[in-house]
Parts: structure tokens; C-alpha cells; sequence
């Protein structure tokens, strides 16, 4: 090829590729307070090398060459579109249907059971629940799920004199159940309510489950529609101070652990306020709330740990 042929050839690529905008250390901790300050997510050194990555891809889909172009976007008033945007690329979806099984079980056989018991007692037949940080939407499923077999046990042996509609709903009557899941990507909360499932996201979800609350289309598994009406999807950011109220149990699970220490008590303080008095908090495998509250009763059982609200004067 000719000289010229050559110089033109590599012209045209250099005008068509983009090298990846470098950032300062100064640069990215502008940048990792602007994030923190938005969501709570916390980016120490060992995390800036994807917080660096995440903002190359932001810059090239919105054709910036620059940290300052960038960061007078986030800044400015129409600059929340891509705040969101960013946020979503920076935050990890990782979830499966039934995690940390020893848990669940704690949560279905005997706070779930307690909490029945004690609701029956004062005649109030709504059970209130919360998956703060819910992302693709399996484990408010597996909450759906695990509460329907619950309730249709719990109802077997303290049956009440309510007349049962036909088809019989997966929530017999009076009981009412009120789940909510929450998270703070959009794009996770679509898949959530979409609710489909390949093959391989469902080896935790035994045949039972399979057959009562899913259908198989094509290739993938679909929750169905009677379950997936027990789920309310929904948008909340846990770094503001308007959360949902009056919960019996919060689950929020692998979530704090992308806060720092600060934020983590802050968290941990608004779902005390969030909680109903004896409410139940549940965190994730590798959290826990030592040292961040004094105002929860650990409760550990056969490897499952979950957190009562204590009782304290204001
Ligand atoms: C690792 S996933 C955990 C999903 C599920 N709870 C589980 O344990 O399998 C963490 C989720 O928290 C969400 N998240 C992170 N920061 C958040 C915030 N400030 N407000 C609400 N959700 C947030 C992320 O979008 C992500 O979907």
C-alpha cells in the first residue's frame, strides 16, 4: 500500500476512535463525592480503578472528551438524567433466588411464625414488607414465594372464618400481604417487573416452586402473574430521608456493603425508623449491624441472623 494510502488509512481511524479520558486523582475524588453524596456509594482505592472505568463508558456515550465537560453536565440542572445514568453503571446487580438459605429459613419458620401469631392476636391481618435494594427482583420472588407457603401452612393449622374466594388466592383471606421492593436502577427495576428468568438463574428454585409460581416460555422461566401481583415495584434512593414507613420486616441485603462506615449508621438508623415496634431488619452474609446500632436484638439461629427493633425511650 502507498505511503499516502497509509497516512490517510491511519487519519481516518485516529479521527473515529476516542482514547479513554484519563482522570486525575484530584479529578476522581470530585467525582466519588459527587457519587456519595448522591447514593451512598462509597469508592476507596481499591474501587477506583472500576469507578474510573464506569466514567470512561459514561463520557463515551455521551461524546465527552473531558473531565470538566463531564463533570459541568452532572452539575448542572439537566444534568440528573445522567446522573441516574451514571449511577446505574456504577452499581453491581449480583442477587439469586434464595440466597443465604440458613436465613430464609430463620425468616419462614419462626419470624414469620412469630409475627403471625402476634398479628392474630391483635386482629391486624397485613403483613408489611420491604426489599430496599431489590435489583433484578429475585429476592423479593423468593419472599413472595416463601410467604405464600407460609401463610397457606400458618392458615392449615389456625384456620379462620372467612369465606375463602374460588380459584383459592395465593394470600387466603383476611390476611393481606403489602410487599414492596425498592432499588435505585431503573434498568434492574424493568427486569424485575418483567420477571423473566433463563434457565440458569433458576437451579436454586426447586421443582415445587417452579411448577406453582412459574411458567416456562420458550426458554425462560416467567413468574406468574398471580405472584407477580404481590410484588409493588418501585423507585427509592436509601440515601434520602423519605423511605417507606411502617414496615413489619426490611430486607436489605448486600447493599451496605458499598457505603462507608458513616452512611452504613445513617442507613441502619432510618430503618429503625422505618420499622414497626419488634420489626425485623435482615442484612446481607458479609454485613452486619456491630457496631453500627445499639437499638437492634441479634437473633442467630442455625446460622441465620436477623435483627429485632428494640424497644428504647427517645
Ligand atoms: C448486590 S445487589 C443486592 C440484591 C439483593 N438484595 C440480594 O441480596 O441479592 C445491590 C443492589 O442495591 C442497589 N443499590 C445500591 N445503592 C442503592 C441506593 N442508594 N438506593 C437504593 N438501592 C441501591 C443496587 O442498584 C443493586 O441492585
Amino acid at each position: 500500500m502507498p505511503a499516502a494510502t497509509v497516512r490517510k488509512k491511519v487519519a481516518e481511524i485516529m479521527a473515529t476512535t476516542t482514547l479513554p479520558v484519563l482522570f486525575t486523582e484530584p479529578e476522581l475524588k470530585l467525582l466519588q463525592t459527587l457519587v456519595y453524596q448522591e447514593c451512598g456509594m462509597f469508592f476507596d482505592e481499591r474501587r477506583a480503578h472500576f469507578l474510573q472505568d464506569r466514567l470512561q463508558r459514561r463520557l463515551k456515550a455521551c461524546q465527552m472528551d473531558s473531565f470538566h465537560s463531564y463533570y459541568q453536565l452532572l452539575t448542572s440542572r439537566e444534568g440528573k438524567k445522567e446522573i441516574s445514568a451514571l449511577l446505574e453503571n456504577l452499581t453491581v446487580n449480583e442477587t439469586s433466588f434464595f440466597r443465604n438459605r440458613p436465613q430464609l429459613d430463620l425468616f419462614q419458620k419462626k419470624i414469620l411464625e412469630d409475627l403471625l401469631h402476634r398479628k392474630q392476636a391483635h386482629r391486624e391481618w397485613t403483613l408489611k414488607l420491604w426489599s430496599a435494594g431489590c435489583s433484578t427482583g429475585q429476592e423479593p420472588y423468593t419472599l413472595a414465594m416463601m410467604i405464600c407457603d407460609a401463610l397457606a401452612y400458618y392458615y392449615l393449622r389456625n384456620p379462620l372464618p372467612f369465606e375463602m374466594p374460588s380459584p383459592r388466592p395465593l394470600i387466603p383471606p383476611p390476611w393481606r400481604l403489602d410487599l414492596l421492593a425498592s432499588d435505585i436502577s431503573y434498568a434492574a427495576l424493568r427486569a424485575a417487573q418483567e420477571g423473566s428468568y433463563p434457565e440458569s438463574q433458576m437451579e436454586p428454585v426447586d421443582y415445587t416452586c417452579r411448577l406453582r409460581y412459574f411458567e416456562k416460555l420458550g426458554d425462560r422461566y416467567a413468574v406468574k402473574k398471580s405472584l407477580k401481583e404481590l410484588v409493588q415495584f418501585d423507585f427509592h434512593n436509601l440515601k434520602t430521608e423519605y423511605l417507606p414507613q411502617r414496615n413489619d420486616i426490611i430486607f436489605c441485603r448486600n447493599v451496605m456493603i458499598y457505603f462507608d462506615e458513616a452512611e452504613q449508621k445513617r442507613l441502619v438508623e432510618k430503618f429503625y425508623r422505618c420499622l414497626n415496634p419488634g420489626g425485623y431488619l435482615f442484612v446481607g452474609h458479609a454485613e452486619s449491624l456491630f457496631g453500627l446500632s445499639s437499638r437492634f436484638r441479634m437473633i442467630h439461629e442455625n446460622n441465620g441472623t436477623a435483627y429485632q427493633r428494640i424497644e428504647v425511650p427517645a
